[in-house]
């Protein structure tokens, strides 16, 4: 199957916009027509040269949706036709992570995770000459077409168009499930959410779906600010007019009794932020929960007495969130309306448009761009 796609060669320059060939599934495997991608800033880490892990050339994205055209031998739970997301957190529900209850993190698909292949360790990506094109992520989302393993793939129930289908594929998920299912924010508690770019935002509505009492976002940005109180922020903090560290004006929003929130969320990536998130937790029994990916070789200096005093320092990968379960149960709320996921759309663009939308992101410009095929 020849098609367009995003073809990253190497770090640092531009996502290349050419023609691919893409092979048939093999075994448990679908060929799936993407409708729609988006951006996410782990994308951008990945193509800047700070992930350790990259492998290139290699077709990135992660945050798509589309449609099976094509099943391999033996798919039992897909059929041609189905619309699903790709899932860069599988659900196999039969490996020991799976069964066991406590995670999301399935390791049926690890084994050649990180070196960009399927399971069974060959790529379904060429050049039209012939040459190897790596995956990323089990998603592989900046082409027409990819091929995904059917653990790997979410379902996406009737009536929700594929161009907001796709951002169940990391941000609203993450967001949302670091609050629900990592943090596990209890009814009327008191919250306050550090970064409201797209994931601190979808954290923001993930305590209002959890009926969090109070919701206290942290930014840097008035618009950010803004838009958090549109996701349910009961109180928004700019950390500018706090020399960017807003522990101290968090806790005096909160029950003086406790002096801090009953959960913290981190949601920007630096350092410095996560160990506020940390200190801005209530003694016995505050839960601090980390969700931004630091730069490499970074470490959080924590001072042992906030642990001693009870505090609860967790992260969360995908939110917690067991995808072929629960990203098609998140899309059925989007669909009751309880999901706020249109107001997270920056801008609709054409593949070609690929690098300018990225460059935006550099700039900090805008919360979601989606790709449309
Ligand atoms: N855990 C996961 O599974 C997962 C999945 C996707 C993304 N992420 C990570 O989550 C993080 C956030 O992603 P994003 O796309 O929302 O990023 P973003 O850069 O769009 O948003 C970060 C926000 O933090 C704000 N900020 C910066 N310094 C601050 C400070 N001192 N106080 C308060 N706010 C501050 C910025 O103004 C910005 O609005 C990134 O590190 C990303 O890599 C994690
Ligand atoms: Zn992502
Ligand atoms: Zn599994």
């Amino acid at each position: 199957m020849r098609c367009r796609a995003a073809i990253f060669e190497a770090e640092g320059k531009p996502l290349v916009i050419d023609e691919i060939e893409v092979d048939p599934p093999r075994e448990k495997e679908c060929l799936v027509k993407l409708e729609a991608t988006g951006l996410c800033h782990t994308d951008l880490y990945t193509m800047s040269g700070a992930d350790p892990s990259a492998n290139w050339p290699a077709i990135l994205g992660h945050e798509g949706a589309g449609v099976v055209v094509e099943t391999g031998p033996g798919v039992e739970s897909l059929t041609t036709g189905d619309r699903v997301v790709p899932l860069f957190v599988p659900e196999c529900r039969a490996c020991v992570p799976c069964r066991s209850g406590e995670t999301n993190l399935c390791d049926a698909l690890d084994r050649y995770y990180e070196a960009g292949l399927m399971s069974d360790g060959t790529t379904r990506l060429h050049y039209p000459d012939g040459r190897d094109i790596k995956h990323y992520m089990n998603t592989s989302t900046f082409a027409e077409y990819t091929v995904a393993h059917e653990w790997a793939l979410a379902k996406i129930p009737d009536g929700i168009p594929t161009e907001r289908a796709c951002l169940f594929g990391c941000g609203i998920p993450t967001g949302i499930g670091a609050a629900l299912w990592s943090a596990q924010v209890r009814p009327g508690s008191t919250c306050a959410v550090f970064g409201c770019g797209p994931i601190g935002l979808n954290i923001v509505q993930g305590c209002r779906l959890a009926g969090a009492g109070r919701i206290i976002a942290v930014d840097l940005r008035a618009d950010r600010l803004a838009t958090a109180r549109t996701f349910g922020a009961t109180d928004a903090i700019d950390a500018t007019e706090h020399d960017g560290n807003a522990v101290a004006a968090v806790k005096a929003l909160c029950d003086p009794a406790w002096g801090g929130a009953d959960f913290t969320f981190e949601a920007t990536g630096r350092t410095q932020v996560m160990r506020q998130a940390l200190e801005a937790a209530r003694y016995g029994g505050g839960t601090c929960v980390l969700a931004g990916v630091a730069g490499k070789g970074e470490t959080l200096n924590v001072l042992p007495k906030l642990l001693i005093g009870g505090r609860r320092l967790i992260g969360t990968a995908f939110g917690g969130c067991r995808g072929r379960t629960q990203v098609p149960e998140l899309l059925e709320r989007y669909r009751k309306g309880e999901v706020l996921v249109d107001e997270l759309v920056t801008e609709e663009v054409t593949l070609d448009r690929i690098n300018e939308c990225f460059e935006r992101m550099r700039a900090d410009d805008g919360l979601r761009f989606v790709v449309r095929y």
